[in-house]
């Protein structure tokens, strides 16, 4: 490798005095709760559990009413990206700061190789951009933007030599990144063949070209176009598709950034009938906006929505895709961040079609979908760690240093106050734009502490993240939760895939009491567990929480300081044989 990071770490904050206790919180992970401490030294999460025996000269952070949950992994960002003749507005270095500032401590962004291009050149730009920028760890999936045996080649010395196990392909943006199905089949099998995660833009390009022109040649040149360009059939037929197409050459899928209803039904189909997994992502913008902005009189506001697959003007989509992600319909969310600054987006003032593509979405990823999901009672903090890290940990291989809180694993941890309230603003977010699709939006609960390799990067509010910090990660392929455990591998319980459904048979107490089973417990949890006092994570399935006519805990007068003091009684409830092993196991 010729670009070997140029770390701006200043001296002094290169020494290993990082011993951190985080002390009387409740750890979340994607299998359970538990209250306990967690012992940090050297980037590392060393110990996990009560009473522990810690140095001298140890900072203590303390987290009582708090949730302790694995940093983010956000599956999907774009910094730095020349798109459509403009670049993005949030480089790695601003992109990163807003990330952490979020609760986000591991981005995975794309190279985006142009026509033509050699893959490697690309991968080695990007590392270029982002190796000295990037204020967290980041990893990197690489576009298949054209075909060609020098393509395929360069796909297997990417998966051998460069730490890259996923290769996102293109059903859109006709005569830039497009392939067409043949060169899909190739692109997929290839990705199969190399134990690598193929991943597809599903809406179909052509169709999108052809109402496109419809559109303009009727005179309809506003932001309200892009939608009308690509509704939801265009993309839920290429959703099909891409599975079908997976399905032929025996490949395993992710379909990035899901949309809309007919798109995540599409899906769910598939992933019934498929004999390898797929894996659907949503995206922040989804939960925490719809497609009425395109409609916006002003041109700016209207502008700044456009991203694709775009928005829906269908108002349920929001809620629909939230259930979704709760019902493991949908398993991870990201934010597609690719932010353009109000100029470049003005390039499409007279043509949609030459609008920039993008939004904002890596700061409030995790509040926004804190708000409308576990606010509303519609999913757990267990099940909020499986969609905003666990599973993209799990999937592009980076479990169990990534998406858990265990000994051993680094030391990427958000402490978590569901109690603060704040408005999502443009004036104090950390984008490098001036809008924010989430403009207005109260949410109560967002991060009060972000430690990036044990590094305090927000303290107590205060953002102090450390420009070159983050580390490149190579990500190895055959990834378990892709393939499968490994022939040799111990009798663990297999990954999740759509085709075991996380079975979950019994809970216990850590001080080994067997309680009823989970239902049973789960049934009679539900509000303790969402109050935060309580024991038990209902939902490794995504089950939701709260069923109808039950009560929402948003609107309800319940108290989750009053459920904290009286904290005394059970302590944790682990679930056994959660998907892919024990987050407490030391390797
Ligand atoms: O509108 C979007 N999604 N922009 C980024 C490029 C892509 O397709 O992910
Ligand atoms: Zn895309
Ligand atoms: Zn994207």
């Amino acid at each position: 490798m010729t670009n070997a990071p140029v770390k701006k770490v200043p001296i002094h904050l290169q020494s290993s005095q990082n011993r951190l206790l985080i002390k009387n919180g409740r750890v979340v992970n994607e299998d359970g709760m538990e209250d306990a401490d967690v012992y940090i030294e050297d980037g590392i999460i060393k110990q996990v559990g009560r009473n522990l025996i810690i140095p001298g000269g140890t900072r203590t952070i303390d987290a009582t009413g708090k949730l302790v949950m694995p940093g983010g992994i956000d599956p999907h960002t774009h910094f730095e990206l020349e798109m459509m003749g403009a670049k993005t507005a949030d480089d790695f270095y601003k992109g990163t700061r807003a990330a952490v500032a979020g609760g986000t401590t591991t981005v995975i962004d794309f190279v985006l190789p142009q026509k033509g291009q050699s893959l490697i050149e690309a991968y080695n730009n990007w590392r270029q951009k982002a190796d000295s920028k990037v204020c967290c760890d980041y990893g990197l999936h690489v576009g298949v933007t054209w075909w060609s045996p020098a393509v395929r080649r360069e796909m297997a010395q990417l998966v051998a030599e460069h730490g890259i196990n996923s290769f996102k392909m293109f059903m859109a943006y006709k005569d830039a990144w497009m392939l067409d199905d043949y060169e899909l089949c190739h692109a997929m099998e290839t990705c199969a063949e190399l134990r690598a995660l193929p991943q597809v833009h599903a809406e179909n390009g052509n169709i999108i070209a052809h109402n496109t022109e419809k559109l303009l040649a009727a005179g309809i040149t506003g932001p309200e176009g892009h939608q009308l360009s690509r509704n939801e059939e265009v993309e839920a037929e290429a959703v099909n598709r891409a599975c079908v197409i997976a399905n032929q050459v025996n490949a395993p899928l992710y379909i990035v950034h899901m949309m809309s209803k007919s798109a995540v039904e599409a899906l769910r189909l598939a992933r019934r009938r498929q004999r390898q997994p797929i894996f659907g992502e949503t995206l922040a913008a989804t939960v925490g906006t719809d497609g009425t902005h395109y409609r916006n009189a002003c041109f700016r506001h209207a502008a700044a929505h456009v991203l694709s697959p775009p928005l829906r003007p269908d108002p349920t989509t929001p809620e629909a895709i939230v259930q979704a992600l709760a019902d493991d319909d949908l398993q991870l969310i990201g934010s597609d961040n690719c932010t353009f600054a109000e100029g470049d987006k003005a390039r499409g003032r007279d043509n949609f079609a030459h609008i920039p593509n993008g939004v904002n979405g890596a700061e409030d990823r995790m509040a926004v979908l804190w708000q409308k999901a576990v606010n509303t009672g519609m999913m757990d903090p267990c099940r909020f760690v499986a969609v905003t890290s666990a599973t993209a940990a799990r999937v592009f291989n980076l479990w169990p240093r990534k998406g858990v809180i265990a000994a051993g694993s680094d030391a990427d941890v958000v402490v978590w106050d569901p109690r603060l309230q704040r408005t999502i603003s443009a004036s104090n977010h950390h984008h490098a734009v001036d809008f924010n699709i989430f403009e207005g939006q109260n949410v109560s609960g967002s991060p009060q502490y972000v430690i990036v390799n044990g590094r305090v990067c927000l303290d107590d509010g205060n953002l102090r993240v450390v420009e070159g910090l983050g580390k490149f990660l190579p990500t190895r392929a055959d990834s378990p939760a892709v393939y499968g455990a490994p022939a040799h591998a111990p009798a663990a319980p297999p990954a999740h895939t759509p085709h075991s459904p996380r079975s979950v048979t019994s809970a216990e107490h850590t001080n080994g009491t067997p309680t009823g089973g989970y239902e049973e417990l789960h049934l009679n949890k539900q509000l303790e567990s969402m109050s935060v006092s309580g024991s038990g994570c209902s939902t490794p399935t995504g089950r939701k929480m709260r069923e109808p006519g039950q009560r929402d805990l948003q609107n309800s007068t319940f108290s989750i300081s009053k459920e904290m003091e009286g904290a005394d009684t059970k302590t944790s409830v682990r679930v056994r044989n959660p998907p892919g092993g024990k987050s407490s196991v030391l390797w």
